[in-house]
């Protein structure tokens, strides 16, 4: 064969290797741009910017959004009814006012005022459970109360639980 021959014989594959590689990708919709509607089950379902979060609009832009109002208890220790579990042994949320019981301190922790085995009866708040204490003291490990129970806030769910 001809050195020409050669040269003609390498630029014949290697349009026919651009034809058929470049129509690939196209064909399994695993494109840059976006595709007409979602795509096939193998490349996965396309999702836009909009579409992405719970808001409908793009998630690039954060001005102008405003979280739901709520509004968290207000009713003093005392005078609440206790909110029914999520689930057995889920920490029981707190149906009162934290209003200047927050935040736990290492010096002061207003809720063992009132929840500590000792006390709570007279008070008629809930005592602490036995995981809660250490050789009859509050264990350490419960000692920020906050970290685990939490009031309820008042507010229309965007999601709703399914749970
Ligand atoms: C002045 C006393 C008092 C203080 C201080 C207090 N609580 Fe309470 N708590 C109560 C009473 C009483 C109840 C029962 C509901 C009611 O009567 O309002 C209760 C209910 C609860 C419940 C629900 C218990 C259940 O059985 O479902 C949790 C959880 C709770 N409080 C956590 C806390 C946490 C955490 C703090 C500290 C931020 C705290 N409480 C501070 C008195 C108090
Ligand atoms: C590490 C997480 C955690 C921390 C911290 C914690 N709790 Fe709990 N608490 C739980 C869980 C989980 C339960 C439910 C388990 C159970 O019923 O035994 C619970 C249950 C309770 C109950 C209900 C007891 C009953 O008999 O119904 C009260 C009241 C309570 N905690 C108060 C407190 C207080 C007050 C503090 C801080 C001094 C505190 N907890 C710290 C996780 C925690």
């Amino acid at each position: 064969m001809k050195p020409h021959n050669i040269k003609l014989l390498s630029v014949m594959v290697f349009a026919i290797y651009l034809v058929t590689g470049c129509s690939k990708p196209a064909e399994t919709g695993v494109v840059a741009d976006k595709p007409a509607e979602a795509s096939t089950a193998a490349a996965g379902t396309y999702y836009d910017d909009a579409g992405l979060g719970i808001r409908e609009e793009t998630l690039f832009i954060e001005a102008g959004v405003e979280p739901p109002e709520s509004s968290f208890p207000t009713a003093a220790p005392g005078s609440t009814e206790v909110i029914e579990r999520a689930f057995s042994s889920a920490p029981p949320q707190i149906p009162h006012s934290t209003e200047g019981l927050l935040p736990i301190k290492t010096d002061n922790n207003a809720c063992t005022g009132c929840h500590m085995p000792s006390v709570a009866a007279a008070l008629n708040a809930t005592a602490v459970p036995e995981s809660h204490l250490e050789g009859g003291d509050l264990d350490n490990a419960r000692f920020n109360c906050s970290q685990c129970h939490v009031t309820q806030a008042n507010v229309e769910a965007i999601v709703e639980n399914t749970f």
